[in-house]
């Protein structure tokens, strides 16, 4: 049965893999890496396949899940710069299976000392996305060399310039450029030509994006990571890379400081837990607004048969939404760094905070979003982030999204060290407690001081079963990152479906404002016409919603699923 299952899952991949090829999908190149991918002794996931395997290589070295997770996220940092990083920040979500609990490790970026809440203010008061975006002043410090090491050290096996050495090959020797590479750094081509260090690094000589096959070899970027492994990532935070990163800075009108950087903290936190339907799902607190929202979301569905009602049909979507716009209008109000503000996380998962918000909610009728809370637009956030897990033959699992929050975070380099820097100060309200065009009041949980981090959507997750893992999943897409993780969550333990199933199943998005329910193409006309008729207003979003990296696991049998709403992803084993 259980073989089954697993072909039926290559079946379901296969067919969704040849019915999205339409003429308006840019992306379109399914290689033979693509595959849901089922292997012995552990297995690896991530958006970019050499990436992937650099994980596996490690696991079949004698590395545990986290020595695996923080090779692929170094290799990351190579060979998918869009969002891989040293730059940036994220979360990590590690169950240590001996130990029998999960751990949430926070290395998201912080502001620097000398930012403040009119930071991206223009002269008139007005927020001005360009400088929250794309000047220096949008980097915080970076916490992924901080985080990945924190995990190696205290959680890995083997020792970090064991895992590193792969990702400095890659560096080192070079890699060939392939399409998925060649198309992101086509679409970027504009921005990066604008700051002299990222051209040099990202483009051809001629100012094109590097061809399809080309060798890519990034030497700055190699020394820069020997350093990192050489000093156990001190010398990011204190030495000659800290210099050029605060040189770049001086140059470009930044804010990020040598003491900002020595004052960068990873912080291990209490993960947010749920119980959906006898299972247990684990997720990321604030800073990230991902697991507090996936497990009220997950409260308020858990009232209702939703298996009954059918995968997708218009009753199903309807409750859905509903739950979204509800769970993203608090979020609004409340979600911001709980070392800056009081985070009701226990309030906001109660069960029986859920059950009265069900109550409110009509079966038949669209509430308006101008009805469930007063508020504001949830601050826009990039789409670009990337999500990897791992997962070892002794149990111990990994979920991991980090970031430089737009592709390519703000297309600055630092010049000398090859790598890219994050625009997550664009995450804070860059205008909180002013009304907006709609005369709408801001978020000040979420809004800029020194040292704080940006709320986050960020979800890595895994979900458990009697204290044993079933799956470990997250994703990239900004505030799309909740609704796509939660479909997951929903798609594997409701309606039964394998990863490749629940995957490749068409998803819908709400985040309360603006109130309208993002749908992707798969969504019937016929349930869309339902939707409109209940007040809904549906959008078939021309965007796919998240690109999810997910394991799990049956016996010793590991099933790995790249999402193929973007090629270039594998799922690997080390056998
Ligand atoms: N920058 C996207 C996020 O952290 O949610």
């Amino acid at each position: 049965m259980r073989h089954m299952r697993f072909r039926a899952c290559f079946i379901v991949a296969i067919m969704v893999a040849v019915t999205a090829r339409g003429e308006d999908q840019p992306i379109i190149q399914y290689g033979d890496r693509f595959h849901p991918q089922i292997g012995y002794g552990g297995m690896v996931v991530s958006q970019e396949a050499l990436a992937s395997q650099v994980g596996a290589d490690i696991l079949a070295q004698g590395g545990n899940a986290v020595d695996a997770a923080v090779a692929t996220g170094f290799a990351l940092a190579v060979t998918l710069p869009q969002a891989g990083n040293i730059g940036g920040g994220g979360f990590m979500m590690i169950h240590l299976a001996e130990a029998g609990r999960t751990l949430a490790l926070d290395y998201r970026e912080m502001a620097p000392g000398a930012a403040h809440r009119d930071l991206f203010l223009d002269d008139q008061g007005r927020a001005d996305p360009q400088k929250s975006r794309f000047s220096a002043l949008s980097s915080g410090v970076p916490g992924t060399v901080a985080g990945l090491v924190h995990a190696q050290h205290k959680y890995g096996r083997l020792g970090l310039e064991a895992v590193m050495a792969p990702a400095i090959r890659l560096a080192e020797e070079g890699f060939r450029v392939d399409f998925p590479l060649y198309w992101s750094l086509k679409r970027a081509r504009e921005r990066l030509s604008r700051h002299p260090a990222a051209r040099e690094y990202f483009l051809a000589a001629d100012g094109s994006a590097p061809e399809t096959g080309t060798l890519w070899r990034q030497p700055d970027l190699a020394r820069t990571l020997k350093r990192i492994a050489g000093t156990a990532g001190r010398d990011f935070y204190e030495g000659e890379t800290a210099r050029l990163i605060v040189e770049e800075m001086s140059r470009q009108g930044g804010l990020i400081t040598l003491q900002d950087l020595k004052n960068y903290q990873v912080f291990e936190r209490h993960p947010v837990s749920g119980t959906y339907r006898g299972y247990e799902v684990v997720s990321m607190p604030p800073p990230s607004s991902g697991g507090v929202h996936l497990v009220q979301m997950l409260n308020i569905l858990e009232g209702w048969d939703l298996a009954s009602l059918g995968h997708n049909s218009a009753a199903y979507l309807h409750r859905l939404v509903e739950a979204m716009r509800r769970a993203y209008a608090d979020r609004s109000q409340y979600l911001g760094d709980p070392d800056f503000v009081d985070v009701p996380v226990m309030a906001l998962t109660d069960k029986s905070y859920a059950a009265t918000l069900r109550r409110h909610i009509s079966l038949d009728k669209a509430t308006p979003s101008s009805e469930v809370a007063p508020g504001l637009a949830v601050p826009k956030e990039g789409r670009q982030t990337t999500h990897f897990a791992t997962w070892d033959e002794d149990g111990n699992v990994v979920s991991n999204t980090y970031t430089l929050n737009f592709s390519y975070g703000n297309g600055i380099a630092v010049s000398g060290a090859g790598f890219l820097l994050n625009n997550e100060m664009d995450d804070f309200s860059a205008k909180p407690g002013v009304p907006n065009a709609y005369g709408l009041i801001g978020a000040e949980a979420n809004a800029i001081e020194p040292r704080k981090r940006p709320l986050s959507s960020m979800t890595p997750a895994i979900v458990l079963k009697d204290g044993q893992p079933v799956l470990a999943t997250g994703s990239p897409g900004g505030s799309r990152i909740i609704t796509a993780v939660l479909q997951m969550v929903l798609n594997h333990i409701d309606f039964d479906m394998n990863l490749a199933e629940a995957t490749a199943a068409p998803r819908v998005h709400h985040q309360w404002l603006p109130d309208e329910v993002s749908v992707e193409k798969g969504i019937s006309p016929d349930t869309v016409k339902l939707l409109e008729a209940m007040g809904h207003k549906v959008e078939i979003t021309p965007w796919v919603i998240g690109r999810t990296q997910s394991l799990s696991r049956e016996d010793d049998v590991f099933l790995g699923v790249t999402d193929f709403r973007w090629p270039g992803g594998a799922a690997v084993s080390p056998r």
